[in-house]
């Protein structure tokens, strides 16, 4: 079943049928002023955390109602019948109801028609502002004139802490109160307290805690401002008594808060009215000032329209047109804009994630660079920055940074405080060793070279050049070795759900080692440091003889050794007895020797793959409850234990493409590429336009169901897949190769790439259809020798035609 459909030119998805088997989802704003909306106009917003700045309501897992949300009631006064501009809540009938939702880059449109009335309702937070806009547009498209009342609807939180909301009903039913004025509802809380640290604002007294739902363009004629009293006894949203009967200007005192705005409006045959709803955490001085800026005509317009370009801008600095729309679709928009939106939001708000993970994960933000680095290397820099500057002095990565990390002197987890903080008591082995694929990255992308010597300062003391950081983080390793001289697992590797301990070793956390010597001796070479380049290839055959003697077992690698010595991930264990990411790694960081990465490969191809994507491990554990492998935790097929963990997913599309099979990248790719689950949807359930963490895997009763929408290190992995492996754009030092690995009935595609504000049109030609290889690069008519089109031979505008052969 198909719900929806992909408008490339405009950037968005357009959703045709509301009645969607999960909540869809958009994101509009910034942590700053964070707003969910659904296809239905569900979800909720907050200022700056999820979990402590909570304006509006959203009950989370609750029966899939998706509600409440950002609501517009319309009732035809003359026959009492009502409807609301997004099918939910009221949901009429899909045969007389019509709804389109057009998710874009940070808004979210619903046009929807009944009975001859046509609503079109914009949602958006404007750029770098923290208030957020409904702005409807409601039409007779009829022959005869029409009476109407329109409701804007939001149901307030009574505390911005989204716990105490929820459960602390003792406390929090006593100190809410709204009022009205000025054309919009006021809600206070705590209203004669003074000096509230919360992100809300406060009156001119500096007392209580302020929001607000408003209106422009429009008069409210009735409202609510008491939750209860608006929908009714025994009522629910989709009925609300404020709608049926007219709202009874009531207001909160003691009870929930909600804001109801009613007007009444009249519409001649073919007329349109407009109506802007505006929501905020402030008090009525700044309240009066944003509905004073909406009453100017066109203003709307101009914020979108700086949305859309602020949006358009970056994702077209990387465009592809290839002969599978699936993938220019989530190339050219989705997926980079998943990449923008996890990169942003980390790990802290969606429909699954309630907001109450107050910091960046150290391994997820690190890896989440690398999915933005080619459409915005400068944001990138600043992240990466953060993360140097929360690595610590012994060369690890605090596993969560907080939102007010205060580099030089935070805690750490040799520290107990750090663990009863942030609930992290222990390091990881992988943490800072993601830096180095990011480092790197971030150099050839930007050529900023002179950044390997800035100087930055460590978590806890200290401070050092990116170079020494990089070091450390080898060091932290070399420090924390196992009996096989291979590093530890300590509290977790990429897989969070490994307990290898200081004696259990993990051989994805050698594979990322093995990478990080390779980037560094790249790193030394260039600063012309010999003796560090020769430690480097020494410490690295050291680690690669280990590997060796060790970890390889006829077709595959293990995954590692457990404190007590057992090996996790043999063949001849029943349950887990092969893992994807050694694998994948063993690829990804030139340790296999190319028998065995073929071997591998084809071991994952035959072992866990998957019509929607290869597992993580399989067979899924059902007995073997072994502390160290807490994913039997989880239900087999599912997450860690043996679900298709998407994140891998794009290694692997990247190892397959390293290897030169084209074919079997875009197998992958197409496998896992959400896009191509568009006619599914049933079966996938989440959205087609985003990755998700997981997919169950081959043994459920819901293969293929997907789960843990939007924030997801997915979306940059698959990114790097596709722009370095399958479309071959690899920056180096001096220039950007192009070395694409296609499948081979991909006779010619081209794309559009920016470096170093230099514009590039690629033409790609595959007369022969291989799969990898490049006969020849013709730079502005001149041909070149090698597969880099070297930087100083760029003009602004170049036109590229390459060969493959
Ligand atoms: C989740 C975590 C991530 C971890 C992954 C695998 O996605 O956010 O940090 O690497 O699970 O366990």
């Amino acid at each position: 079943m198909k719900y929806g459909y992909f408008d490339g030119e405009h950037k968005e998805y357009v959703i045709t049928r509301p009645d969607t088997p999960a909540p869809w989802a958009n994101y509009l704003g910034s942590p700053e002023y964070g707003a969910i909306i659904s296809g239905n106009a569900g979800g909720y917003s907050f200022v700056k955390s999820g979990a402590n700045g909570r304006i509006i309501r959203y009950r989370f897992n609750s029966i899939m109602s998706d509600q409440p949300g950002r609501y517009i009631y319309l009732r035809d006064r003359e026959n009492g019948d009502f409807w609301s501009a997004s099918w939910q809540p009221v949901g009429k009938s899909l045969d007389r109801y019509t709804s389109e939702c057009h998710h874009g880059t940070a808004y979210t449109r619903i046009v929807s028609t009944y009975d001859d009335i046509q609503s079109e309702t914009l949602y958006y937070v404007p750029l770098n502002k923290t208030h957020e806009v409904w702005r409807t547009r409601i039409t007779n498209t009829g022959t005869r004139p029409r009476k109407l009342s329109v409701t804007g609807y939001v149901e307030f939180t009574n505390s911005g802490n989204y716990e105490q909301d929820s459960v602390n009903l003792q406390y929090t039913l006593f100190t809410s109160k709204t009022y009205f004025r000025g054309n919009k509802i006021l809600q206070a809380i705590n209203e004669n307290i003074k000096g509230h640290a919360g992100p809300d604002d406060s009156d001119e007294n500096g007392a209580g805690i302020w929001r607000f739902f408003g209106l422009a363009g429009a008069e409210a004629a009735r409202y609510d401002g008491d939750r209860d009293i608006f929908v009714g006894n025994y009522r629910d949203y989709s009925n609300p008594y404020g709608i049926e009967k007219g709202c009874t200007n009531t207001l909160n005192f003691n009870g929930n808060s909600c804001g109801a705005l009613q007007s009444d409006i009249e519409l001649a045959p073919g007329e349109t009215k407009e109506l802007i709803y505006l929501l905020g955490a402030y008090a009525e001085r700044g309240a009066n000032a944003i509905q004073a800026h909406y009453q100017n005509a066109g203003v709307v317009d101009r914020e979108w329209e700086e949305l859309k370009s602020y949006w358009h801008s970056r994702l077209n600095r990387f465009q592809v047109k290839t002969p599978s729309d699936n993938l220019n679709h989530m190339v050219n928009t989705w997926n980079a804009y998943q990449c923008f939106i996890t990169f942003v939001w980390s790990r802290a708000a969606s429909f699954q994630y309630c907001g109450l993970r107050n910091g960046l994960g150290y391994r997820d933000t690190v890896q989440d660079i690398q999915g933005i680095m080619h459409l915005d290397p400068e944001m990138a820099r600043e992240r990466l920055t953060l993360m140097l500057s929360a690595q610590v002095s012994n060369g690890g990565g605090l596993p969560l940074v907080k939102f007010d990390h205060n580099p030089g002197h935070e805690k750490t987890p040799d520290d107990p405080e750090y663990g009863a903080e942030t609930g992290h008591p222990a390091y990881r082995a992988d943490d800072a060793l993601w830096l180095f694929p990011t480092l790197i990255r971030y150099l050839k992308e930007s050529g900023n070279w002179g950044y390997v010597d800035e100087v930055i300062p460590y978590a806890d003391k200290e401070a050092g050049t990116v170079y020494d950081h990089m070091k450390r983080a080898i060091q932290f390793s070399l420090d924390r070795m196992g009996p096989h001289n291979m590093p530890a697992g300590l509290h977790a590797d990429w897989n969070d759900c490994l307990r290898l301990g200081a004696k259990g070793e993990s051989l994805f956390v050698a594979f990322q080692l093995y990478m990080a010597y390779n980037v560094f001796q790249e790193l030394a070479e260039r600063k012309g440091n010999e003796q560090d380049v020769a430690w480097a290839i020494k410490k690295r055959e050291e680690l690669d003889r280990t590997i060796q003697e060790n970890a390889w077992e006829v077709d595959q690698f293990i995954r590692g050794f457990m404190e007590e010595g057992g090996v996790i991930g043999s063949r001849e264990d029943t349950e887990a007895s092969i893992w994807l990411e050694p694998q994948t790694w063993s690829v990804l960081s030139g340790a296999a020797r190319p028998e065995q990465a073929k071997l591998a490969m084809d071991s994952v191809y035959q072992k866990l793959n998957t019509k929607y994507g290869a597992m993580v491990c399989y067979p899924p554990i059902n007995r073997d409850g072994h502390p160290v492998l807490l994913m039997s935790l989880f239900n087999p097929t599912t997450k860690e234990n043996g679900g298709i963990f998407s994140q891998p997913q794009g290694w692997l599309i990247l190892a397959e493409s390293i290897l030169g099979n084209g074919n079997r990248a875009f197998e992958y790719f197409q496998e896992i590429n959400p896009a191509s689950m568009n006619e599914e949807a049933d079966i996938r359930k989440i959205e087609p336009y985003v990755h998700g963490q997981f997919v169950e895997a081959v043994d459920s009763p819901f293969f293929g169901r997907g789960h843990v929408h939007w924030l997801t290190g997915t979306a940059s992995t698959v990114m790097v897949s596709l722009a370095e492996g399958i479309m071959g754009v690899q920056p180096q030092f001096d220039g950007l190769k192009i070395d694409p690995c296609v499948p081979e009935d991909w006779k010619e595609f081209s794309l559009f790439r920016e470096f170093r504000g230099k514009a590039l049109n690629i033409q790609v030609q595959n007369p022969q259809g291989v799969q990898k290889g490049v006969k020849s690069i013709v730079l502005n008519g001149e041909e070149l020798s090698g597969s880099v089109i070297p930087e100083d031979r760029m003009k602004a505008e170049n036109e590229v035609v390459i060969t493959m052969g």
